[in-house]
């Protein structure tokens, strides 16, 4: 763990899913998330499902998936920080690896959009990953280093406002992980990151994996050094596969498979 105050933080990022059908599900996981003690529980909906799920949801932080740079005006089909939060968002997801590269999200951009999510009162999961070519050609660590520093503000966020997600773009719905040790490693080269940004170290912000976790392979991956948590895409969107991974980073088999 980042430091002995930091409890697991499992996250399902439902990208583009979720219909007004789908609430059950939403309803299934916040009750799995109450009770899971020593686990904190984040779902990242679609726009459309927050403000309906704000209202219904008790255990689970409801999250957003992408935000605007500013807080409003005529930027048509944008949604602002200041809106998800108004809606009972807690938390946005920025510089997911689908948002830079297909929408050419650069860091100065995801910088941007980390400024105006914090202003509007939202922590941050900030996401960094190497491609599988940056990876082959030795690049990852240099990469992902760069990704952070150049998306995090001048004043960066509190370590309690912020997250930072490593997911790997060749491991994101591929069903293919790195090994422990490439996990481990990355993972301290954010630690170390982070301690230079001046970040205390009982206070640094959580540290998640992302990128084909599921119920077979999320026990590994928790345990590996530094790793706080889980960034969960596909294997988040089933209640009982999401709970099965909840149960590992609680360390007691109670929803899963
Ligand atoms: P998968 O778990 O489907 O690989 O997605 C990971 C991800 O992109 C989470 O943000």
């Amino acid at each position: 763990m980042a430091n002995d105050a930091a409890r697991p933080l499992i996250v399902g990022n439902w990208k583009m899913n979720g219909l007004r059908a789908d609430l059950p599900a939403v309803m299934a996981i916040d009750a799995m998330a109450g009770a899971c003690a020593g686990v904190d529980v984040g779902l990242a909906l679609p726009f459309t499902l927050i403000p309906r799920c704000a209202g219904m949801v008790n255990h689970a932080m409801l999250g957003a998936q992408n935000c605007h740079a500013r807080p409003g005006g005529a930027f048509t089909g944008e949604v602002s920080g200041t809106m998800l939060a108004d809606c009972g968002a807690a938390f946005v997801i920025l510089g997911h690896s689908e948002r830079r590269q297909g929408q050419h999200e650069d860091n100065a951009v995801v910088q941007g959009k980390v400024r105006a999510a914090i202003a509007a009162g939202l922590s941050v999961i900030l996401c960094v990953g190497e491609s599988a070519a940056e990876r082959a050609t030795g690049q990852a660590e240099t990469a992902v280093r760069r990704q952070v520093l150049a998306s995090l503000p001048a004043d960066p966020p509190s370590g309690r406002a912020l997250t930072i997600a490593y997911e790997p773009v060749w491991a994101i719905g591929t069903g293919v992980t790195p090994d422990a040790p490439a996990i481990g490693a990355m993972h301290g080269v954010l630690r170390e990151t982070l301690l230079s940004l001046g970040y205390p170290a009982a206070l640094l912000p959580r540290l998640l994996y992302g990128g084909s976790v599921n119920a077979g392979n999320a026990a590994a991956i928790l345990r590996i050094a530094h790793v706080d948590g889980a960034l969960v895409g596909n294997a988040s969107l089933e209640p009982q596969s999401f709970g099965a991974i909840l149960d590992q980073a609680a360390g007691a088999p109670t929803f899963g498979l």
